[in-house]
C-alpha cells in the first residue's frame, strides 16, 4: 500500500513538472511571431546542455507518469471487482480513454523524434517547412486536443483531492487548458493558413 501512495505521489510530480514545461514551452513557441526573439532563444538553447537536460527530465518523467498509471489502474481493477454506477450523461468507454493516451504518448514520441532532426541553426524554418502538410497541421491539432482532455481531468481531478470542487476553480482550470492549447495550435495554424 505504501509502495502505492509513493507511486500516486510521484505519478502526481511527474504530471506537474510536465506541466510547468508545456507552459513554458507554450510561451517561448510564441515567440515564432517575433523570428529574431525566437531564432535567438532556440540558438541559445541548442548550443549548450539545457536541451539535452530538459529533454532527459521531461523523458523520465513521462515514463515515471506512465509507469505508475498502468499500476495503479491494475491495482484499482483489481480492488474493484463491480464497476462503479455510471452517472455522466455522457460516458467515454474506457477504451478509448485507452487509445487516447495511447495517440498522446505517440503524438510525442513523434514530436521528439521530429525537433531532433531538426537543424539546430534553423528551428524557425524547419518549423515552416514541417507545417506546409495539412496532415502534420492535423495531426498536431489532434494531438492538441487530446492533450488538452487529458490535463483537463487530471488537474480536475487533483482539485478534488484537494477539496476543490467549486465552479470556480473548475472552471479556471478549464480556461487554464483552452489557453495553453490555443497557446500550441496557433502556430501550426498559421503557418498553413498565413505564411505564404
Ligand atoms: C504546435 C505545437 C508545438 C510546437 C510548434 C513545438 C515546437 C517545438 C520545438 C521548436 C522544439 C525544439 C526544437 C529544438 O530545440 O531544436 C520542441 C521540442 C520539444 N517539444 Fe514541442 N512543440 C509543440 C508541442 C509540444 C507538445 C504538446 C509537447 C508535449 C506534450 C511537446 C514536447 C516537446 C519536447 C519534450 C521537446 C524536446 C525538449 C525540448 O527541446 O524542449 N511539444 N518543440
Amino acid at each position: 500500500m505504501k509502495l502505492l501512495q509513493l507511486q500516486k505521489r510521484s505519478m502526481a510530480l511527474a504530471g506537474m513538472l510536465m506541466t510547468v514545461y508545456l507552459v513554458l514551452h507554450m510561451l517561448t513557441n510564441l515567440s515564432f511571431f517575433s523570428k529574431s526573439s525566437f531564432s535567438q532563444f532556440y540558438n541559445w538553447y541548442n548550443s549548450g546542455v539545457a536541451r539535452w537536460i530538459v529533454l532527459i527530465l521531461i523523458v523520465m518523467s513521462l515514463l515515471v507518469h506512465i509507469k505508475a498509471a498502468i499500476r495503479i489502474r491494475r491495482v484499482n481493477a483489481k480492488a474493484r471487482t463491480v464497476a462503479y454506477k455510471k452517472h455522466d450523461k455522457f460516458h467515454v468507454p474506457a477504451t478509448l480513454v485507452t487509445a487516447s493516451i495511447v495517440f498522446l504518448f505517440g503524438f510525442i514520441v513523434v514530436h521528439v523524434f521530429q525537433t531532433l532532426s531538426f537543424d539546430p541553426c534553423d528551428v524557425y524554418g524547419e518549423l515552416i517547412l514541417q507545417f506546409q502538410s495539412v496532415w502534420m497541421v492535423l495531426f498536431y491539432l489532434a494531438g492538441l486536443f487530446v492533450l488538452m482532455m487529458h490535463l483537463h481531468h487530471s488537474l480536475a481531478n487533483v482539485l478534488q483531492t484537494l477539496g476543490k470542487t467549486s465552479m470556480t476553480s473548475n472552471g479556471l482550470v478549464l480556461i487554464g487548458c483552452l489557453l495553453l492549447t490555443a497557446g500550441f495550435a496557433v502556430i501550426p495554424l498559421y503557418i498553413y493558413s498565413v505564411m505564404p
